[in-house]
């Protein structure tokens, strides 16, 4: 058992293979925060608090005129709202008589073997034995109100969860004015917080940034968790780098709106704190009513960012992730979308399908468009049957033709957005969300469609599950193209005004759920206009994401390293698409598009009519090299070897045996009378002897990753390099 209790049920000590996380209730029933970090025993590291008398810092009623005993400066696991602790807190409540106040103090705890759920919302799983789980029992001092506090402990993989139940058992209402999930706080050291933002076709950029007393925050007010920034941060020793130095990850299990920010308090103390977001968020507790906040993903590693990846590339693969595709190799696709846009017919889909069939690619993807009145992106948008004028013919059609040149069918869907211009909001307007008496704001001339309702749940349900069956359908792509605003819907009370943003959010999960389940075997790929809700909530019903709309391979060299630092390849969809690029207008090699594109689920994005026979060549290699890298790529150890930026950017897959890896190297730079180019390689066994690719030369892991190779001639800008190692 990984959760060790003692000191009479007040000390709870969690052990993962390196690391050590404790919390103890003192006498006055604080829960305190007392270590993470490297692995320690359990001894009671509340000694390490020192306690001093700190002006402006008051004194709960139990500290008895003791001053040095105050909220606002011991690290606690649930520092609640208004009464002394004023450093950004976990929990607001507002009560009946409207005080905004909330004091929760230990009051017992139980240990249980295998995962925790959380109802409605996802959360890391296992088989019930490989992980175990603590609850503490928090009562509020002054009201019926209760939170359940969660640590999961998956001791193997470093990893940590926390999460929070709040339950109203009195009989007045309160309301939840915001219920963050994890609180992290440091009583020594100095952190960076490393946060991954960006915009629209250039996501999850890092950025690091020395954690000081102005209070870093980054958060999605936008309903999905964004590609402005990303739900997963860093916070590290300020010495730390790829391979040395104490990381600490959280990570949100969550598609909307989210807050993760980190503040150094008076005393230096560092606190992160990571949940969905309090702004336009309030929750309202009925007598009986239980609030669920999701799940935060704490690791820790004690060596450095790249530990901390592999992390959390296990820990998403194999206990987020789930469906028939978890572990198998993805179908390698081509999406119409960047070949034709919105200007194709039936004839056009089965002559690149036709094409691909011939090259060895496996699944033809329907994009945008091939539905209700969808010539553009100004209509259509939940009208899901087939247009049959367009395609020439019924879907399942199409489908079966697909099917017959052996290939599978993927379609393209957005059910969480309705097109003012439909039928379906002629006849329903009202499920739209928007706020009665004010024109609604519109992106990409749609609307979001309001999924906190039963009822229209229970439509796309019907609909949608019709069409994968009619059609034979083998993946869907499920896109969103707008961010959420004029947040209202018209099935709940003005007094549940704050919840929907969150309902919207539950209410995609549900009907996620719903599906899954009628159709376990479809491959679910995630995309909102590219990677807006790139996140470890969606892994659990996707095990692949549209990773961005830019399929540049010099972009996607950024932007498939920012991702790297949580989430898995196997969850990275990346495509090789046409030059010049439709987002830079840049020109690579098509040998290039590919090594980029195999860092990912991989696949074509382009007109084949468009490719000549020399690039027809360079498809059936490429597919004849992803059948051949794909275990290694999905599964193996991924190591960030040289950050974009510079010269050249490049990473290595290792296999589990150490016997395997695969470096690919890209130029983004060129300049005349050049320098050689010398790389090392990175996780291979020290003792195992391996022959490497491109020289032939035959030595120890051990030289291969401290004296590395220098390549025979540099590659011009663009080129790419593909080494490997094998023993
Ligand atoms: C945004 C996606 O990211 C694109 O790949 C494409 O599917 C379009 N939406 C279609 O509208």
């Amino acid at each position: 058992m990984a959760i060790l209790v003692g000191e009479e049920g007040r000390l709870f000590t969690l052990q993962t293979a390196d690391g050590t996380y404790q919390m103890y209730a003192d006498e006055k029933n604080v829960l305190l925060h007392t270590y993470y970090g490297k692995k320690i025993e359990t001894e009671n590291m509340a000694e390490l608090i020192c306690r001093t008398d700190v002006g402006f810092a008051g004194n709960p009623p139990e500290a008895a005129g003791d001053r040095t005993y105050s909220l606002d400066c011991l690290p606690q696991e649930l520092p609640s709202g208004g009464v002394g602790d004023y450093r950004e807190e976990c929990v607001c409540i507002k009560h009946a008589d409207g005080s905004l106040a909330a004091d929760f103090r230990f009051a017992g705890y139980e240990v249980r073997k295998g995962a925790y759920k959380l109802p409605g919302l996802p959360a890391l799983y296992d088989g019930g034995q490989e992980s175990d789980t603590l609850v503490i029992t928090m009562r509020e001092k002054a009201s019926d109100v209760t939170a359940y506090l969660y640590y999961g402990v998956f001791e193997r993989e470093n990893v940590i969860t926390r999460a929070v139940r709040v339950e109203n058992n009195g009989d007045k209402e309160i309301v939840l004015e915001r219920c963050l999930s994890a609180c992290l706080d440091f009583q020594y050291g100095s952190y960076d917080f490393i946060t991954f933002c960006g915009r629209h076709a250039m996501e999850r950029v890092p950025e690091r940034t020395a954690i000081g007393r102005t209070k870093l925050e980054i958060g999605s007010l936008r309903g999905t968790s964004s590609h402005q920034y990303n739900p997963a941060v860093i916070c590290c020793e300020a010495t730390a780098g790829e391979e040395h130095g104490d990381c600490y990850g959280l990570c949100l299990a969550y598609s909307g709106n989210f807050l993760a920010c980190a503040q150094m308090d008076q005393r230096g103390q560092t606190r992160a704190l990571m949940g969905i977001h309090p702004g336009r968020f309030s929750y309202l507790l009925k007598a009986g009513e239980s609030f669920d906040a999701p799940q935060v993903i704490l690791s820790y590693s004690d060596e450095g960012l790249t530990k901390l990846s592999h992390q959390y590339h296990r820990i998403l693969r194999n206990h987020m992730c789930r469906g028939a595709y978890q572990h198998s190799k993805r179908p390698i696709l081509i999406n119409n979308w960047e070949a034709t846009y919105f200007d194709f017919n039936g004839e056009k889909i089965l002559n690149i399908a036709r094409q691909a069939a011939e090259l060895g690619i496996e699944m033809l993807v329907l994009d945008d468009g091939w539905f209700g009145k969808r010539d553009s992106d100004y209509s259509g948008l939940g009208d899901w049957y087939v247009n049959e004028r367009k395609l020439g013919g019924s879907l399942a059609q199409l489908s079966g033709k697909i099917h017959d040149m052996g290939m599978k069918f993927g379609l393209w869907l957005e059910p969480e957005m309705i097109s003012e211009d439909s039928d379906l909001y002629r006849r329903h307007p009202e499920w739209a969300v928007r706020i009665p008496g004010r024109e609604p704001n519109r992106s990409r001339s749609q609307l979001v469609l309001d999924l906190s309702r039963g009822d229209v749940r229970d439509y796309l349900f019907e609909t949608l599950s019709g069409l994968l069956r009619e059609a034979s359908v083998d993946y869907v792509k499920w896109d969103v193209n707008r961010s959420t605003c004029d947040v209202y819907s018209n099935a709940l009370g003005r007094e549940r005004m704050g919840e929907v943003s969150h309902r919207l959010i539950l209410g995609m999960y549900e009907l996620l759920e719903r599906l899954l389940t009628a159709f376990p075997n479809l491959l679910l790929e995630g995309c909102s206009g590219g990677g807006g809700r790139f996140d470890a909530g969606m892994l659990y019903y996707a095990p692949q994401i549209w990773c961005s709309d830019n399929t540049d391979a010099v972009n996607r060299l950024q932007i498939q390293y920012g991702t790297s630092f949580f989430y898995p390849v196997s969850a990275v969809g990346s495509h090789v698409s046409a030059v010049p690029n439709h987002q830079t207008g840049r020109i690579t090699s098509f040998a290039t598009r590919g090594h980029v594109a195999l860092a990912g689920s991989f696949g074509y994005e382009l007109d084949l009519n468009k490719v000549t026979e020399e690039e027809k060549e360079l498809v059936k290699q490429q597919v004849a090299q992803f059948h051949k890298y794909n275990s290694l790529t999905r599964e193996g150890d991924y190591y960030r070897i040289q950050a974009p930026g510079g010269r050249f950017s490049a990473w290595e897959f290792v296999d589990e045996a150490k016997e395997h890896a695969l470096l690919t190297l890209v130029m983004t730079s060129a300049e005349g009378n050049p320098f050689p180019v010398h790389i090392a390689a990175k996780g291979l066994d020290p003792e195992k002897q391996y022959r490497c690719s491109v020289n032939g030369q035959v030595h120890s892991g051990r030289t291969w990753m401290n004296a590395g190779l220098t390549l025979a001639r540099v590659p011009g800008e663009y080129e790419s390099v593909l080494i490997e190692w094998e023993v």
